[in-house]
């Protein structure tokens, strides 16, 4: 069990923590979410001593880990820690790089550190490569090794600190099976992670973290579906929307359309639905833009509800109404994609509305 008590950390500009309390239970697995700079790895690196906080308690088994003589290696091993940047020494084989702590500091002899490193290595889908130098790897295959590279401790707690931003799509999702199979020989693991749809089924528990502290903490279904506080829900509600605003007919559309994909991926949402998305918004906007000789901003926003598994989009436009030719064949291509589509006149900025529903 670890207990963190006001833990506070200050640096010249920023005070990433402020008072951060928490119990971690053994076997929990916790994800960490939050906004960019609000401690999410300065509590990770503190946890791991790879940063001296400035005040507060992380006691670990009845231990304060920050008494000045506790041994750092000791708590290094008993609490892991596996990086955004892998850090794999370069100049070593898969296999010496996860030899090397253990043999180094005369827990394992080479033997016994061989052995155990191609057992994991297994584990992970590596044995292939333990003769391999790191740059003839991929990112992921990177990444697992750093992973076994924690694992040859048998760490009782095992950081993550945004295990898979570094890698592409598929590679974060060999990775991402390797951590939840992990997360099932009930190690406890502490995972900060832009990955929400992982972090959420990976979790038992979910801290948001926002101005210094654990500003919520709950269930993952608390935190994602029924958030309590204000900083959470806007988070929340930021994750299952995305929105632009074209302007011009010189509007980069080939980045947003990227930018829908990556929104719909992150989602998971099917690739079927995020080419329907890609087409209707197409097909509206061209329709928009040939209604109006003067052309008007328009206003594009995706919203996914993973509780009700629907996918809306509205659009908003400024200028005259649209008229549809509901006989038109790109028309009756549209409606087969969609399942509900309204058109209505509001107050506001972007007075003509379009509310579409994508057919499941
Ligand atoms: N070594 C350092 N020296 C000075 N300031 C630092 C240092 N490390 C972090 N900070 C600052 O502390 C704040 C929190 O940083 P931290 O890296 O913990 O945030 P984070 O939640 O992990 O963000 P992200 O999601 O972008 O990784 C930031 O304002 C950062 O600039
Ligand atoms: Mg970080």
């Amino acid at each position: 069990m670890i207990e963190i008590s006001h833990l506070r950390k200050e640096y010249e500009n920023a005070v990433p923590l402020q008072d951060v309390n928490a119990t971690i239970n053994d076997g929990d697995i916790i994800s960490i979410i939050g906004p960019s700079g609000t401690g999410k790895s300065t509590l990770l690196r503190c946890l791991n001593l790879l940063e001296r906080p400035d005040s507060g308690r992380i006691v670990v088994d009845g231990v304060n880990i920050l008494d000045k003589n506790v041994d750092v290696h000791q708590v290094r091993r008993k609490i892991g820690m596996v990086f955004q940047s892998f850090n794999l020494f370069e100049h070593m084989t898969v296999i010496e790089n996860i030899m090397y702590a253990p043999v180094k500091l005369k827990l394992l002899s080479r033997q016994e550190a061989y052995d155990k490193g191609i057992a994991l290595l297994e584990t992970v889908g590596l044995s292939a490569n333990a003769f391999s130098y790191p740059d003839s790897l991929s990112g992921g295959q990177k990444q697992r090794v750093a992973i076994v590279r924690t694992l040859i401790n048998d760490p009782e707690v095992i950081l993550f600190d945004e295990p898979t931003s570094a890698l592409d799509p598929t590679m974060s999702s060999e990775v991402m099976s390797v951590i939840t199979e992990l997360s099932r020989t009930g190690k406890t693991m502490m995972i900060v992670t832009h990955e929400m749809h992982f972090a959420r089924q990976i979790a038992n528990r979910v801290f948001y973290m926002d101005d210094g502290i654990i500003y919520e903490q709950g269930s993952p279904e608390e935190i994602f579906d029924n958030p309590k506080k204000e900083k959470t829900r806007i988070f929340i509600e930021k994750l299952r929307t995305i929105s632009f605003v074209i302007k011009g007919r010189s509007f980069d559309f080939a980045r947003s359309y990227g930018e829908i994909e990556k929104y719909c991926f992150k989602n998971r949402i099917a690739h079927k639905y995020a080419m329907y998305l890609l087409s209707i918004s197409e097909e509206l906007v061209q329709q928009i833009m040939v209604n109006e000789n003067n052309y008007r901003d328009i206003r594009l926003e995706i919203e996914y509800s993973e509780k009700n598994s629907t996918i809306d989009m509205h659009i908003g436009y400024k200028g005259k109404k649209l008229t549809i030719d509901e006989e038109s064949v790109s028309f009756k291509i549209l409606m087969s994609r969609v399942s509900d589509i309204r058109f209505s006149e509001t107050e506001g900025e972007y007075p003509n509305r379009i509310d579409i529903r994508v057919k499941q």
